[in-house]
């Protein structure tokens, strides 16, 4: 039995990256929202290669990560086949600090589908403390704006990103500035 509050998750939503196994066998990552409310799991997901991979295939494993470069690698582009290792055959990323993986029941909306999390296995790589840090916010903040200019290409969304550039600046490390610096190559503009 896997009590997912001692992966840390509580209520309300927490920032996982998904992965999720495409019919032919290729794995993917992409951020999403482990909501949890109550006792119940669950994830809202527009129509995504997540959402594909998860009607084919009902699995997915919610990676704990503590890395911003990981996190905007997988909101825009794919990751390198070596960033997987498999658990009975399913990925999970290499560098989570643990891992949850769930059986999934989808009910599939026009633009966004509810996912309902039942969670089968799971595994604590690694124990941090970690104080909060603004900066790794921030990037979090970004690549949320950064997936929905890509989709939009609206202006307030470069906006938005250049105000959480100016807190990655101020109070990153070289990781989040790496990730930052990545962001913008991504969505095609200069920092
Ligand atoms: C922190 C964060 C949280 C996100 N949460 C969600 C979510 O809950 N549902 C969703 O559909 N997309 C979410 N996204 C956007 C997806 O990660 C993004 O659209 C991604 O490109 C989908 O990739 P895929 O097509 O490989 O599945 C989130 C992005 C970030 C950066």
């Amino acid at each position: 039995m896997i009590d997912t509050g001692d992966f840390g998750i509580h209520d309300g939503i927490s920032e996982v990256i998904f992965t999720t196994l495409s019919k032919d066998g290729k794995p993917n990552a992409a951020p999403i929202g482990l909501h949890k409310k109550e006792e119940r799991l669950f994830a809202m997901i527009y129509n995504s290669r997540t959402l594909e991979n998860i009607l084919g295939r009902p699995a997915a494993a919610a990676n704990i990560v503590d890395d911003p470069v990981l996190f905007v690698q997988s909101s825009l582009c794919d990751l390198e086949p070596e960033r997987f290792e498999y658990v009975d055959g399913f990925p999970v990323l290499k560098d989570a600090l643990g891992w949850i993986l769930f059986d999934c029941r989808c009910k599939k909306g026009e633009k966004i589908s509810l996912v309902e999390l039942s969670p089968v296995d799971g595994k604590i790589n690694q124990r941090k403390i970690q104080p909060v840090n603004r900066g790794f916010n921030a990037v979090i903040e970004s690549s949320i704006h950064a997936t929905r200019y890509v989709v939009f290409k609206e202006k307030k969304y470069l906006d938005s990103i250049e105000y959480y550039n100016t807190i990655v600046k101020k109070c990153g490390g070289a990781r989040e500035k790496e990730a930052m610096g990545m962001l913008y190559k991504l969505i095609g503009i200069t920092e």
